[in-house]
Order: structure tokens, then sequence, then C-alpha cells
């Protein structure tokens, strides 16, 4: 969790439950302001920013929800996260809760489990500093959504906790819409910090992911798999120290051991989980950086290779020439891919079908 103490308004009529949730906070350390009507939170907003805020849908005789959807107009609230606590569990309620521009809707009753993990997700964000100012509520919305999805994930692999995979999973096609806005691509790629840049191109890579599967994937629940897979890719980074990552300049020996190094803890993060992760996300995460002679980092030959990894390894190959990664200089698209067809290392029925999805785009 970031150093700066957060601000946290808890939004309840009873009383009780500001007593449940004190205690059932006390190990986060952040203590939240607690009102119990819509006008006493209205009257904290006026007061300064907060952080993240906990509401009820109902509050006494007051919507909880329309007041979310106040706050939402006010583009000094913008960086601020709202999950919405509810009994009602019907379908138009949460709709409309997600529409006021809440970010988490939270069914009651619930385990506190449940109720840490989502304070802790949001709150991550104060790790980073972003221009909020700058975005409209959409797009500051989807930034939310995309760098607490993330950097809950890498949280997780960081401290050797099971990854929040359907958490990722039920946010997958958001966090890819965040990749479409070229006004947050161009923040998050300027942020310094290199979570926030793993984030992007990790986003990158799953939206050529998706893209090259599109055709051939078409139950949705396997393409969210493979999409999170994506997301997922560079899991092993988290491991790395900060240290090594933020070092002005890398020694070509300095990226071989970066890229073996990320690959094993990948493998070891999946080894770590309670619960399997889908094949596609291990895959994906331990041989996007493989290579058809067996000369990658774990050395993958013929079957062992998986098509999701030589898929992987073909959208690593583009993306770091892309990127300008390989060569400090950025190449035309026609470079790119002369590159491509002559690498032996790559499977050469993937890199035709990232051309026909790239000439498409
Ligand atoms: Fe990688």
């Amino acid at each position: 969790m970031a150093s700066k103490t957060p601000k946290i308004l808890y939004v309840e009529e009873h009383r009780y439950m500001h007593e449940l949730v004190r205690t059932g906070l006390k190990d986060l350390h952040c203590g939240p302001q607690m009102v119990r009507s819509i006008q006493a939170a209205e009257k904290c907003l006026d007061g300064g920013r907060f952080d993240l805020i906990l509401c009820e849908a109902t509050v006494g005789d007051q919507s909880g929800i329309e007041f979310v959807s106040a706050l939402r107009k006010k583009q000094k609230h913008a960086g601020t996260a709202v999950v919405v606590l509810s009994q009602y569990n019907d379908s138009e309620t949460i709709n409309r809760a997600m529409k006021s521009g809440a970010d988490e809707y939270i069914l009651k009753p619930f385990e506190f489990r449940r109720l840490t993990d989502s304070i802790k997700r949001w709150l991550s964000l104060l790790s980073y500093d972003i221009a909020w100012d700058d975005l409209s509520p959409e797009q500051a919305q989807l930034t939310r959504l995309a760098l607490a999805t993330m950097g809950q994930a890498a949280n997780a692999a960081r401290n050797g906790e099971d990854l929040p995979i359907q958490n990722v999973k039920d946010n997958c096609l958001s966090i890819l819409r965040a990749g479409l806005d070229s006004k947050i691509v161009g923040m998050l790629g300027n942020m310094n910090s290199h979570d926030a840049r793993t984030y992007l191109h990790s986003i990158r890579f799953s939206a050529y992911l998706g893209s090259i599967v599109s055709e051939t994937v078409t139950n949705t629940d396997r393409f969210k798999d493979i999409v999170t897979a994506g997301l997922l890719h560079d899991i092993g980074v988290s491991r790395i120290p900060s240290e090594f990552l933020t070092k002005e300049e890398w020694s070509s020996e300095d990226y071989q051991w970066f890229i073996k190094q990320h690959v094993e803890f990948a493998a070891v993060i999946f080894r770590e989980q309670s619960e399997r992760m889908p094949s596609v996300v291990e895959i994906v995460s331990t041989q996007h950086h493989e290579r058809l002679d067996g000369s990658g980092p774990l050395g993958k030959l013929g079957e062992n290779f998986a098509e999701f990894g030589r898929i992987a390894a073909v959208i690593e190959e583009f993306l770091s020439l892309k990127e300008g990664r390989r060569f400090g200089a950025t190449l035309t698209k026609e470079q790119i891919f002369r590159r491509l067809y002559d690498d032996t290392g790559l499977d050469q029925r993937f890199v035709h079908r990232l051309a026909e999805v790239q000439s498409a785009a």
C-alpha cells in the first residue's frame, strides 16, 4: 500500500455497521471517516478529496447511487474510487450503480476479506502520480479499473498470494478498451512507474493476442481466458527487484538475465497458486520468449513449445521491435515484418496471421 495515509469515506446509515467496518479494517491502518447521511457525505466532499468512498446503495431514504452520479460530474473527484455496497442483487440496480460511475459493486452480506481485498485494490491507485484532471469521467474510470486490476495482480504475485485471476478475467475486456484510448495509453507510457509501463505493454500484448485468435475462438469464456493470459504474460516481472528494473542502462547480460529470470519467476508464481490457472495463462507467461530452435530461456522444443507459446513469442518479438526496445530505434511496419519473416526462431504461421491482423487494423 502507498506510504501516504489514504482518505476513505464510508457512507452508511446504520451505526452498528460503522463499528463492524471499523473493526474489520483495523489491520489496514486506514480508519475511514464515517457518515450516516448523503448530506453529511456531500459536506465531507466539499471539504476535500477522498481516495476511496464506500457507499450504500440506499442511505436512509436517499439514493447512494444518485450521490455517486453527482460525484462523478465533479472533475476534482476524478481520482476517487467508489465502491457501492448493497443488498440488491438484481441486474438493474447493479447496472445503474456501475453506470453512475461506481468502480465496484459488492453484494451484502459479504465476508470482510472481500471488502479488505477491494479496499487494497483501489488504494493501490495511490502509488501512481496521475493527472486525473486531464481525463474525462469515462477515461478516469477506465484508468482506475486498468491500474487497480493489474496492480492487484502484480502485488499478489509479489507477495506470494493467489493471483486474482477471476477479477482480471471479469475486467479484461474493459482493460483492453483502456488500451484503445490514446490519451490513457500516452499517460501510462509517460508515467514514471515501471509497473504502469509493464501494464501498458501487457495491454498491447493482450490486444494483439485477442485479435490473432478472435476468428478461431468463439467461446466468450475461452476468449477471456486468452485475453487474461495476455494481460498477465509479464507477471514474473513483479518479482524482479525494482532497483534492477529502474537501472539507467542495461548491459546485454542484464537483458539476458531479465528475460530468463522473469519467465522462471512466472513458473514459480504458478506453482505457488492454491488453484490451477487456465493452462493458456501459464503457457503464455512462461513461453513468450521461447524460440523454435530451443534457444529460449526455458529451452522448449517441439511439442513442449505450445501453440499459444508460439503465438505469444511472435507478439513479444513484434512488440519489442515496435516499441524500439530491441534496437533503440523505431522501425517502420515493413522493416519490422521483414525481420519477423526472416526470424527462424518464430513460427511463421503466426507471423503471417499477425500481418493479416495488422493490415486489417
Ligand atoms: Fe516478457
